[in-house]
């Protein structure tokens, strides 16, 4: 039996979650498995449970499963913290950084059906497949961060950037890998005209595609690349980037495929992969039943193909998921004109169906 750590964390987590979750039963059951799930605090609700935002428990519970699934953490409760207790930092770049979890995978994906849900227009978005590959434990996230007293009575503020040879190039090469399974184009993005570690960054990138001939490489500095992402995202097959700069790009892409509330992630790189939705705990929605479990769904099916090898049972998901929106089913965030108005757990129950429907 695969044993999958469940942590919902905050706002619309653990609404999200149980949707993920269901589907996960669902499928299971038209396969065949028996998933087990074992259920931990994380984030602002473990904090106020037991004082600290990633318990010795949860983290011994991931452990000792195959995958976890994730929720989202933190709020305007926990912002106070200082930033070791906060939700972020101290549970899920903690989790990240402890489980080895260097290279987040964030699939950007058009469903034919909501071409017209984007902002941009159809005909840039439909049909787009791109992915975005953001370095997870290093960069900004995790570099030196301290402020210090002047004697003029201010402040002087700190974060370093931060990079070491071996970690530029697994996530380079994990770029170049994944490449090779989609339409081998690899655009690597940095700063290269300002910040050495973009210099660095670029020398290695071409240095490991020297080993994929196969593979076409080329550069883009990051302002570039936010502009280009809008203007015509059709050039993109693998975007691979620093940690923050990948942070910021997804969110952007994710427009491109209707919401954020579409945009699944899967971090490896270590033996236990986590797998969560690339949006946030959106407090203003936390407890309505409005929010968009697509994203977390998405997640699911991920850790189905790349934790269990259940490749066949992701694909299940994934049509379902289709098969849903093709039926006019739509969450708030990508509500148009003439399609059906649905909550968070209706349209959990509808990828359900289709799932025991699918043959
Ligand atoms: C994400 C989130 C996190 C990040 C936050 C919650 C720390 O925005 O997964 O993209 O910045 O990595
Ligand atoms: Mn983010």
């Amino acid at each position: 039996m695969s044993k999958i750590a469940v942590l919902p964390g905050d706002g619309i987590g653990p609404e999200i979650i149980d949707q993920a979750v269901r589907v996960l039963e669902a499928v299971g059951q038209r396969f065949g498995h028996k998933y087990e799930f074992a259920w931990g605090l994380v984030g602002g609700a473990a904090y106020d449970a037991t004082g600290v935002p990633l318990p010795e428990e949860t983290l011994e519970l991931c452990f000792n499963s195959e995958a976890i699934l994730f929720g989202a953490v933190g709020g305007p409760k926990w912002d106070g913290l200082p930033l070791h207790l906060r939700p972020e930092l101290g549970a899920l770049l903690a989790l990240r950084k402890k489980l080895g979890l260097y290279a987040n995978l964030r699939p950007v994906k058009v469903f034919p059906s909501l071409a017209n849900a984007s902002t941009l227009k159809p005909e840039v978005v439909a049909g787009l497949d791109l992915l975005v590959l953001r370095e997870l434990t290093g960069g900004l996230y995790f570099g030196k961060k301290y402020r210090e007293a002047l004697p003029d009575g201010g402040t002087r503020v700190v974060d370093t950037l931060e990079y070491t040879t071996p970690e530029i190039e697994r996530i380079l090469r994990k770029a170049f890998d994944l490449a090779r399974l989609r339409r081998g184009r690899v655009t690597s993005v940095d700063k290269a005209n300002v910040l050495e570690s973009s210099r660095y960054w670029r020398e290695v990138a071409v240095a490991i595609g020297r080993e994929y001939p196969d593979v076409e490489l080329n550069h883009m500095y990051v302002d570039n690349c936010a502009m280009q992402l809008v203007k015509n995202p059709g050039q993109f097959d693998v975007l691979v980037t620093e940690n923050m700069f990948g942070d910021i790009l997804s969110d952007q892409a994710s427009v491109l495929g209707g919401s954020l509330g579409m945009l699944a992630s899967a971090s490896l790189g270590g033996k236990i992969g986590l797998y969560e939705p690339a949006h946030g705990t959106a407090p203003e929605l936390a407890g309505l039943n409005c929010a968009n479990p697509i994203a977390a769904i998405l997640s699911a099916a991920m850790l189905l193909r790349f934790s269990l090898e259940q490749g066949r049972e992701a694909d299940c998901i994934e049509q379902a998921v289709t098969d849903v929106l093709d039926m006019g089913y739509r969450t708030a965030d990508l509500m148009e004109k003439g399609k059906q108005l649905v909550n968070t757990d209706e349209i959990g129950s509808r990828i359900i169906e289709q799932i025991g429907r699918e043959t």
